[in-house]
């Protein structure tokens, strides 16, 4: 059983071979935390680990008692204002207008399986023997309103899932200020915290900093997940590297607004606090209301990043993702957005398609500007019906086309946008956020259709379904490109205007549910102005994102390397694109670009007619080499070797499944002069197996390979292609001989 309950000492103890977490029931009543880390032995009692002592000054919870201070206990769900003067889990207020609140425990149970998450997505099981879940029911008497905390442990992964569900049973009219996902007290603050941080096009740069007294934090407060700060935290030992060591995953499976915060108090305690952020959220609590908070996913891993990473992966990659394509390799497409921007027409894009077809590639993807007036970014987004002008078939001839070359067709919307030169908002000028009487910001000459209004996910869902039902489509890629500003919706009470954030997200949850049970068989790409809502809220739908605008290969590296820290490289979009790039005006070697789009989910983003016979069929070779090991490169397990954040090398390795094989990514984007011997120690490979290495064409066993290393040095590869020797990278296939 891995949720005990021991009754004498009413302390929870959750857990499985690999880690333990450890609370209980304290003499108020409330919840107080004492362990969570490597899995320890189970016992009656582990009051040993509950610390309290007598500390000047602090609020004291029982006259006569000068030890039970809140201030000092680490809890499970604290409160401000009873004692602790840190930063709470939640916040009330009361008709009274007081905020103090006093949760008791009352009850729990202990069930097989993990329940769902009410229209909000989560990760899962298949089948009840994968989890086991405890769901503890704390009570205010005061305010007759329960909170149920919930705790998922998985059998088989160092995985912890964590929300809260409060509830309003009494009478009073309650505002629920801040409901945070989870909160954590740990004993130390010997930690680094790891971010994700950026802007866009470049998203999720890994940043380490020291854990200090007072507070650290990653937020954001834009309306997306953004390209800013990734919903994620890891708090990492100092002696914790990518192959050794303890670090703590937090990672919050939600697409608006969020805090994950960590607050160390003078005394050295960190409190770990995840959810969505308190500011410009809140929630009116009538009488039988209730509020469910989205989901943490918390990873555990004594054995680095590496291994804390290949958690989340496979967890979010068979537990969180969800379709047909959750299993399946994903197709090699070619994306019109660079090779053509708006200016395009039919004829154009079949030209395309004919080559793209003969090339081997997959899946044809018509991007950005095939609907309503959309030549340029100014008008159109709202008409989700084709611009005959351009496409004088529609999107059911074009797709009927495209369709019967032997390829499948995959459409761009942004359902959740609106141009103010568009049928749309001419007809429902009130269906943006918008604030009474102030002046809008628009983002890219856009603005945002009120997605907590019911009506208008049900309009859009209307407009998308018929130009669906009626097109062969196989994919579609859902952007998003502006952050919120002056929200505020007219179909809201003054007192609900604090809902709108979230109800909003709820809004876009909803309509991608009935967009995926209504299509299964499509595959739904993701995507916020590149990577601002590369999220584990958006893999529930979409199990692909594009990672980011930055299509460069260089920069890319980064990117994909911040990304993997959390998601799978079956959830990344990536994409060859064409040279001077778009972006930063970089020209790397057709043969770079593909190495790192490999990584992902590949295709192509240019105009494949615009490019040379010799490069046509390089990409005929990229292409075939794709299909070939893109089992390997999409569900094999990644394991990160050398960080382009410490260095001008990063070397990267996938291995497929059975070890069989593998490949090593190795990128060195700036030449340099008379360098040293290099070789890299290799991961994951099966130490008994004999492996042939491709470039070094020699045979080694896994064994050498992971403890002497791979020697990358650059004599052994000869002339980068470009002639001037910057932007190498060098793939080396690994197949274990029979
Ligand atoms: C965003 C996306 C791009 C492209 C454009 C189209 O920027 O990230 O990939 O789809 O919109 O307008």
């Amino acid at each position: 059983m891995p949720i005990q309950f021991h009754k004498k000492t009413q302390t929870f103890h959750l857990y499985n071979n690999q880690i333990s977490y450890i609370f209980k029931v304290l003499k108020n009543h409330q919840l107080g935390q004492l362990y969570y880390g490597k899995a320890i032995h189970d016992r009656e009692n582990f009051d040993h680990l509950f610390e309290i002592c007598q500390r000047p000054m602090a609020p004291c919870t029982f006259e006569g008692d000068l030890t039970f201070s809140l201030e000092h206990i680490k809890q499970e769900y604290p409160s401000y204002g009873s004692g602790d003067m840190r930063h709470p889990a939640i916040d009330i207020i009361q008709e009274n207008g007081s905020r103090i609140i006093h949760f008791e425990y009352q009850s729990h149970e202990i069930i097989k399986g993990k329940l769902k998450l009410k229209n909000l997505p989560a990760t899962y099981v298949e089948n009840e023997s994968e989890a086991t879940t405890l769901r503890v029911t704390l009570y205010d008497h005061i305010i007759d309103t329960k909170i149920i905390l919930s705790y998922t442990i998985y059998e088989e992964r160092p995985v912890i899932t964590r929300h809260a569900y409060i509830e309003n049973c009494g009478t009073q009219k309650l505002i629920l200020n801040q409901a945070m996902s989870m909160s954590l007290d740990l004993p130390d603050q010997d930690y680094e915290m790891i971010e994700l941080t950026g802007a866009w096009s470049r998203e999720r740069y890994v940043k380490n900093r020291q854990l200090e007294q007072g507070i650290q934090s990653v937020y954001s407060l834009r309306g997306c997940s953004s390209h800013n700060f990734n919903p994620f935290i890891a708090l990492k030992r100092k002696d914790c590297t990518e192959y050794n060591g303890e670090v703590l995953g937090f990672s919050f499976v939600y697409s608006g607004n969020f805090l994950a915060q960590v607050e160390v108090d003078t005394y050295h305690v960190s409190r770990v606090t995840m959810g969505i952020h308190p500011h410009y959220f809140s929630w009116p609590l009538q009488h039988g209301e209730s509020f469910q908070t989205p989901e943490v996913v918390m990873v555990y891993s004594s054995h680095g990043l590496n291994a804390m990473s290949q958690t989340y992966h496979q967890l979010y990659q068979k537990r969180l993702a969800r379709g047909l394509y959750r299993d399946q390799v994903r197709p090699i497409l070619v994306n019109n957005w660079e090779g053509t921007y708006f200016d395009f027409d039919e004829d154009k894009i079949l030209e395309m398609a004919k080559t793209a077809q003969k090339l081997g590639i997959e899946l044809f993807v018509l991007d950005d500007g095939w609907f309503g007036k959309r030549n340029n970014d100014l008008a159109g987004l709202g008409d989700w019906y084709p611009n005959f002008d351009k496409l004088p078939h529609g999107i059911a001839g074009l797709s009927q086309k495209i369709h019967d070359m032997g390829m499948k067709f995959g459409l761009w919307f942004e359902p959740e946008m609106v141009n103010k030169d568009s049928d749309l908002y001419r007809a429902h000028p009130n269906w943006t956020l918008e604030t009474p009487n102030r002046e809008s910001c628009h983002g890219r000459n856009q603005f945002i259709l009120d997605y907590s209004n019911p009506e208008v996910v049900d309009y859009i869902y209307q407009m998308m379904i018929k130009i669906i039902d009626e097109s062969h489509i196989s994919y579609i890629k859902w952007d998003m490109n502006r952050c919120m500003s002056e929200v505020y919706s007219s179909v809201h009470e003054a007192s609900c205007q604090g809902k709108v954030m979230h109800e909003y997200i709820l809004g876009v949850y909803h309509l991608y549910e009935m967009l995926t049970s209504r299509y299964p068989d499509i595959l739904f790409e993701s995507c916020a102005s590149g990577g601002a809502r590369f999220d584990p809220g958006m893999m529930y739908y979409a199990p692909q994102c594009w990672t980011s605008d930055d299509t460069d290969a260089i920069e890319r590296i980064k990117i994909q390397y911040g990304t993997s820290y959390v998601y799978p490289l079956s959830s990344m979009g990536t994409h060859v694109s064409a040279i001077p790039n778009h972006q930063v005006f970089r020209k790397t070697p057709i043969e770079t670009r593909a190495n790192v789009a490999y990584f992902g989910t590949f295709g192509y983003e240019l105009n494949l007619n615009q490019l040379s016979q010799e490069e046509q069929e390089i990409i005929v070779k990229q292409v075939q080499f794709m299909k070939e090991y893109r089992e390997v490169f999409q569900f094999g397990t990644f394991y990160r070797l050398k960080s382009p954040f410490e260095g001008n090398e990063t070397v990267w390795i996938v291995v497929s499944q059975d070890q069989n094989t593998a490949i090593v990514g190795y990128y060195r984007p700036l030449q340099e002069v008379n360098q040293g011997y290099r070789r890299v120690k290799l991961l994951g490979l099966d130490e008994k197996k004999e492996y042939h290495v491709s470039i070094l064409e020699i045979d080694c066993y896994g064994d050498e390979l992971m403890n002497v290393g791979l020697i990358t040095s650059d004599s052994s590869c000869g002339e980068n292609k470009d002639g001037n020797g910057d932007y190498l990278s060098k793939l080396y296939i690994l197949k274990a001989n029979s």
